[in-house]
C-alpha cells in the first residue's frame, strides 16, 4: 500500500506539450505526451493529496480518480491557470513541455499555399513559467512551499545531461529539478524514464530507469521529506 503521507497537501502539477497556434489550422507543437505529469498527479492523488492538474495537449490519457484538470492550449494559458493555481500550494511541479516560442502573428485564415515562395516564420519568445513562478514567490507575490522543475536533455546522460540539469536548476532557482535524457527514443511518448533528482541544497540523487510512476513517487519521497522538515 502507499502511504498517506500527503494527506492534508495541495500540490499542482503541469503536464503536456503546449501547442502555439500559426492560423486556425495549424500549430507549433512538441512530442510531450503528458504521461510523466499524469503519473505524478496519479501517484499524488494516492498519497493523499488534493491534486490539481494542469493539462496542455497530451495523449489519450485518462484524468486520474479524485484529480482535478484544468485544461489549457498555449504557453500563455498554461502561465495564468498556474499562476492562479500555484498560490497557497504545498508542492508546484513544473513536468508540462512549455513552447519556448509561439508564431508573432495569428493569422486568422488558413495561410495558402499560394505561388511565391513562403515567408519565414517570426518566432515571439514564451513566458518561463517556472521562472516566473520561482520570481513570483521571492517578490512575496505568491505562496508555494517547493516549486519543481523538470529538464529534458539531449547528449550523454551521465555528463552533459548532468551539467545542463545543474546549470538549469541554478538559472530557474527553483528548489527541485528533475533532469533527464531525451532523444533515441528516451522518455517521450514512453512509459520509462530515469535520470537524477537535483536540489537547490547540493544534494543529487540519480532516479533508476523504471516506470513513470516510480520516478513519480520517488519525487513525491522528497517533496514529502522536505514539507515535513518545513
Ligand atoms: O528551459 P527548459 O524548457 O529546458 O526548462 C524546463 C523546465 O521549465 C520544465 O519544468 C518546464 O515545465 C519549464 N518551462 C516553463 N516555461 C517555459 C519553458 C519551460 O515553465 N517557457
Amino acid at each position: 500500500a502507499l502511504p498517506r503521507d500527503l494527506e492534508g497537501r495541495r500540490v499542482v502539477v503541469s503536464a503536456g506539450g503546449t501547442r502555439e497556434p500559426l492560423d486556425p489550422v495549424r500549430y507549433l507543437g512538441n512530442r510531450s505526451s503528458g504521461r510523466q505529469g499524469y503519473a505524478l498527479a496519479r501517484v499524488a492523488a494516492h498519497r493523499g493529496a488534493e491534486v490539481t492538474l494542469v493539462a496542455a495537449h497530451t495523449a489519450d490519457l485518462v484524468t486520474p480518480a479524485g484529480v482535478r484538470l484544468v485544461r489549457v492550449g498555449t504557453a500563455e494559458e498554461m502561465r495564468s491557470a498556474m499562476l492562479a493555481e500555484a498560490d497557497g500550494a504545498d508542492a508546484v511541479v513544473m513536468a508540462a513541455a512549455v513552447a519556448d516560442f509561439r508564431p508573432t502573428a495569428l493569422v486568422e485564415h488558413k495561410i495558402k499555399k499560394g505561388e511565391r515562395d513562403p515567408e519565414p516564420l517570426e518566432l515571439t519568445r514564451n513566458p518561463d513559467i517556472l521562472a516566473e513562478l520561482v520570481e513570483a514567490r521571492e517578490a512575496g507575490k505568491l505562496d508555494a512551499s517547493l516549486i519543481v522543475g523538470f529538464a529534458a536533455e539531449t547528449g550523454d546522460p551521465r555528463t552533459t545531461v548532468l551539467d545542463h540539469g545543474r546549470a538549469k536548476l541554478a538559472r530557474k532557482g527553483c528548489d527541485l529539478l528533475v533532469v533527464n535524457a531525451v532523444g533515441d527514443g528516451r522518455a517521450f511518448e514512453v512509459d520509462d524514464n530515469a535520470g537524477w533528482l537535483l536540489a537547490a541544497d547540493g544534494t543529487e540523487n540519480p532516479i533508476p530507469y523504471g516506470a513513470k510512476s516510480r520516478l513519480a513517487s520517488t519525487l513525491w519521497d522528497a517533496v514529502g521529506r522536505r514539507l515535513g522538515r518545513q
